[in-house]
């Protein structure tokens, strides 16, 4: 009896993959795992209804809280961004490898397989974790080459019905939204209006105003109320996406070195992280930001790349979480138009003082001294250009 455990979500790559694993690769027992991490209900529900009809059983992990608390909360505090993309298909699929691979140890599997393409990031992201157990790894739609006819095809044969309103591949997590493929893959074709399901188009013409509570450079409360974390990012979801907030078309590098064009929506996201990197403005020393900034870029890289099992991903974790302690306060944002803005932030850790204000008559005629030896090189050298 070979047994097989797959990281399925239900839609056409990993469906395909469920006879493959039986007809090509010859396991007798496939099981399918699907990972909530937030993803729409009749999605959750699609992938139930497809696996028990395909597969020889069917596990659904309730990762909600998991990912929120120890993956998109340190996100947060890292600032968690790669060239602009708010890293949210990345930074999940550690997480689902992770209980697939779970699933996988207690059903005493032969195998772990997931259905990426081998064109992508998802394929590096799931394969490190995998390859950390001593399981044989199987990519079948990477293996054979099979191009999205050529599935369309081998899913129709196999009675796997897709409606044929699915243009765009979209990744959904409770954290960010990414829609890719069909018309898209030109770059120069703007993303029609239905590509679009978080983000709404037209704003209301009155702005909201959040108050949002940070504490250890997490998130915990709106407007003063104390909220879960999995559902303070609903909740911005839906006001933020209500002002259209969060959008992103960007064109980006992925692992493999070649350019894609991707949309992401990600309201929640965009308050969360603008308020998070505004507030550390306020309470972290300049020499802390500016070196947190580069610890910030390796962390995201890592997690771009997948490649959060590396050693070096706990020790900037550990640095981060040291800079977080006075990472404690509120931030004012205003949602309006597309746009959220940071209009106010407070915290008993500020590292603003008064006594340099504008307002405040202080000894100015001390900074004269200071002001003699700024740049005394810089000048000494721009003097010496001049002379000769
Ligand atoms: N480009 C992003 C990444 O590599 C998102 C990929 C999303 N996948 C998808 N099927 N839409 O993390």
């Amino acid at each position: 009896m070979k047994k097989v455990v797959l990281a399925y979500s239900g839609g056409l790559d990993t469906s395909v993959c469920i006879p493959l694993l039986r007809e090509h690769y010859g396991y007798d027992e496939v099981i399918a795992v699907t990972v909530d991490v937030g993803q729409p209900e009749e999605d959750l529900m699609e992938a139930r209804a497809r696996a028990e009809k395909l597969s020889d059983s069917f596990v659904l992990v309730d990762a909600k809280r998991d990912f929120v608390y120890n993956y998109i909360f340190p996100l947060i505090k890292a600032n968690g961004m790669y060239e602009g993309y708010v890293l949210g298909t990345a930074i999940a699929r550690p997480l689902i490898a992770r209980h697939v691979l779970a699933v996988a140890d207690r059903e005493g599997a032969d195998a772990v397989a997931h259905g990426c393409t081998g064109k992508g990031n998802d394929q590096l992201r799931f394969d490190a974790v995998f390859r950390t157990s001593s399981l044989k790894l199987i990519a079948p739609v990477r293996e054979l080459g099979l191009t999205r006819e050529e599935e369309k095809r081998y899913a129709a044969e196999h009675g796997i019905a897709f409606e044929s309103d699915k243009r765009w591949s979209v990744d959904e997590n409770i954290w960010s939204r990414s829609i890719e493929g069909s018309e898209l893959e030109d770059p120069g074709v703007s993303p029609p209006e239905s590509a679009f399901r978080w983000t709404a188009a037209i704003a209301p013409d009155t702005p909201d105003i959040l108050k949002i509570g940070f504490e250890h450079g997490v998130p915990v409360s709106i407007n003063d109320e104390v909220r879960d974390g999995v559902a303070l990012i609903k909740d911005l979801n839906a006001i933020g996406g209500k002002h259209g907030i969060g959008r992103t078309d960007m064109i980006e590098d992925r692992v493999l070195g070649y350019k894609a064009r991707e949309v992401y929506e990600h309201p929640a996201a965009t308050i969360l992280l603008d308020a998070h990197r505004d507030i550390e403005r306020l309470v972290l020393t300049r020499n802390e930001l500016r070196f947190k900034d580069m610890v910030d870029r390796t962390w995201s890289e890592l997690v771009y790349q997948g490649l959060v099992m590396d050693p070096l991903f706990d020790a900037l974790n550990a640095f981060i979480d040291k800079t977080q302690e006075r990472v404690t306060g509120y931030v004012y944002v205003k949602l309006d138009k597309g746009v959220a803005r940071v209009i106010g932030r407070e915290s008993p850790y500020a590292l603003y003082t008064k006594e340099v204000s504008f307002d405040v008559k202080g000894e100015q005629s001390i900074a004269e001294g200071y002001s003699m030896y700024h740049g005394l090189q810089s000048r000494l050298a721009a003097m010496k250009r001049r002379r000769y």
